[in-house]
């Protein structure tokens, strides 16, 4: 049998590690020999490599980030593709990979399986935007993060009298926005889906404090556009040219202000949605898919990612995964707008 490579790359999310573990456990127990390559495309390219078996994977099931380490490099963007690559893979014996990340991490991916390379792609973001999946792990824990902020921001901007605008990931779809505003009885939801008439949610929270309401909470995707009026926040690229996000909140809080007069403050909740421990049924999640990667790199399958469907872990075709992004659908934004103001 074969050495299978597993890597990281793209940004952190709750989970990675019982990922790792999950590809490990599987592999080793089948017979599989395991690299893990460090630094995400980067150790591939450079010949980064460690040796892991089930003692590495031993205590790393609950802990954030990836003990692999991750980093921004597309190997074809800043590399030749496969032609980079091949040296490491050829020096260790590497004959399959299972690449653990984003959008941009799989379609990478897909084109490393196009040019003749084995991969299992896992998806993976906080965001729950990937095509061909139900859900995303990483996702549960940011919401949870989210919601204890909105929970926590819900009583200091009562005790003020304020609007308070949190402003979560979600660069080009609000699931987390709309998961957390739901869980956390937020009274506006703005998210890149569905366009917003700053004048409405003005209006909107208006009338709640009129009504004897003594605070709101509006909580804003970090990927919506500046309301009318508003300049638009400048943004630096990433690696993969992705625009590095941020900032909106304040536009809009400005806004309501501007319109309604109530005292308006912001909190960007940032990477803290990325970091620290993975929840309970992330945990699980990972390790379904770690261990389902596994299995099909093994079984000889490959351009194919771990996908949920319903309660089953399925392959999906890198192609149709890297298709699109998945956005939130109309029937669950209607229902957060439900209890809007
Ligand atoms: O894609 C996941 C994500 O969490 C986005 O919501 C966010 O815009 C981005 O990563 C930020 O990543 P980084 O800080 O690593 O550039």
């Amino acid at each position: 049998m074969g050495v299978l490579g597993v890597l990281t790359a793209g940004g952190d999310c709750p989970g990675l590690n019982a990922v790792i573990r999950g590809v490990v456990g599987r592999a080793t127990e089948r017979g599989s020999e395991v690299v893990g390559i460090l630094d995400g495309w980067e150790g591939l390219v450079h010949d980064r490599t460690i040796p892991l078996d089930r003692d590495a994977v031993r205590g790393i099931l609950g802990r954030g980030g990836t003990f692999l380490g991750t980093s921004r490099m597309d190997p074809y963007v800043h590399a030749e593709g496969l032609v980079s690559c091949s040296p490491t893979l050829t020096k260790n014996g590497i004959d399959r990979l299972v690449i653990i990340g984003g959008d941009g991490t799989l379609r990478a991916a897909m084109r490393l399986s196009e040019e003749g390379m084995p991969v299992i792609g896992v998806p993976k973001t906080i965001d729950n935007d990937i095509e061909g999946t139900d859900i995303t792990f990483g996702f549960s824990t940011a919401v949870q993060i989210a919601t204890d902020a909105i929970d926590r921001l819900a009583t200091t901007a009562e005790a003020h009298n304020r609007v308070i605008v949190v402003e979560v990931m979600g660069r080009t779809k609000g699931w987390i926005a709309t998961h957390a505003g739901i869980a956390g009885g937020a009274d506006y939801i703005l998210i890149p889906e569905f366009e917003y008439d700053i004048d409405e949610v003005a209006g909107t929270l208006r009338h709640r404090h009129e009504s004897g309401r003594r605070y709101s909470i509006v909580v804003v995707a970090e990927g919506i556009d500046p309301p009318v009026g508003q300049d638009a926040v400048e943004t630096k690229k990433d690696a993969f040219g992705f625009d590095r996000l941020g900032g909106v909140g304040y536009r809009v809080a400005a806004a309501i202000e501007e319109r309604t007069k109530f005292e308006t403050r912001v909190s960007v909740l940032g990477h803290i949605q990325r970091g620290g421990t993975p929840v309970a049924s992330d945990r699980v999640l990972a390790t379904r898919l770690g261990v389902a990667a596994a299995d099909l790199a093994i079984d000889g399958h490959t351009s194919v990612m771990t996908s949920v469907s319903g309660t089953t872990i399925e392959p999906v075709a890198l192609s149709v995964a890297t298709a699109g992004i998945r956005g939130v659908p109309d029937h669950l934004y209607r229902t957060a707008a439900t209890f809007f103001g």
